[in-house]
């Protein structure tokens, strides 16, 4: 019922994340593009990769002359070192070993680069069941409110992309918050994890200048 898109909604946080000088972005997992066309507003480019082909076909239809994609799988041929002001990750982090991917997309940031990965974590009831319920709540009744805006004519701008439909998914996450948190801590110390209200965690991370 209500079906939104989470991801795109918390597009705005992670454009906020970005350093106010921004040259270049590496948008890892980019899937159809949506978020490397936005992040190419606010950096002079955007390199945006994603194992899927058929995804980065979709991407390259929609992102503009600054942004390029490029079919990797990041574990495998990770980025070049010490390159980008800020590496972005939207629900492709959870379909990644956390202690593999961390390190490679650190090893990419220039020094004061920022690190932003949003992701979802395992279901954590016992530890997280006012947020859950906090969140079914909000989900309802804020998808309520942008159907009955959509019906009066205002354009819904978390609607679900049905083109999003063939990008792979992973429902099924690996870790908690609490775990992602723990891992961070230890593979990047200084990293911060926060959970989100819509089934995702925030992590960031800035590269100190001297590293
Ligand atoms: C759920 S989609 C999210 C796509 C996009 N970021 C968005 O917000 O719409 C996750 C994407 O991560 C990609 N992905 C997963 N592991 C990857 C890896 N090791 N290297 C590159 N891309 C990866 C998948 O192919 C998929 O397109």
């Amino acid at each position: 019922m209500f079906p939104w898109d989470h991801n795109a909604y918390y597009h705005r946080l992670l454009l906020r994340q970005l350093p106010e000088v921004c040259d270049r972005v590496l948008d890892v997992g980019c899937g159809s593009g949506t978020f490397a066309a936005k992040a190419a507003e606010h950096a002079t480019h955007v390199d945006a990769l994603d194992r899927d082909p058929r995804t980065i076909d979709r991407a390259r239809r929609r992102v503009p002359n600054n942004v390029t994609c490029t079919v990797t799988d990041v574990l495998k041929s990770p980025p070049p070192p010490d390159t980008y002001d800020a590496v972005v990750a939207i629900s492709a982090l959870h379909h990644m070993d956390l202690t593999d991917a961390l390190p490679v997309l650190s090893d990419a940031l220039r020094p004061g680069g920022v690190l932003a990965a949003l992701a979802l974590p395992r279901q954590d009831l016992w530890r997280e069941w006012p947020i859950e319920l906090a969140a079914t709540a909000a989900h309802h009744i804020l998808g309520g409110f942008f159907l009955v805006r959509q019906s009066l004519g205002f354009r819904n701008p978390y609607a679900t992309d049905p083109a999003d439909d063939v990008m792979p998914v992973n429902l099924s996450p690996a870790l908690t918050t609490r775990e992602v948190a723990e891992t961070a801590a230890t593979v990047l110390p200084g990293a911060r994890v926060r959970r989100l209200l819509f089934w995702r965690y925030l992590l960031t991370w800035r590269k100190p200048r001297q590293f």
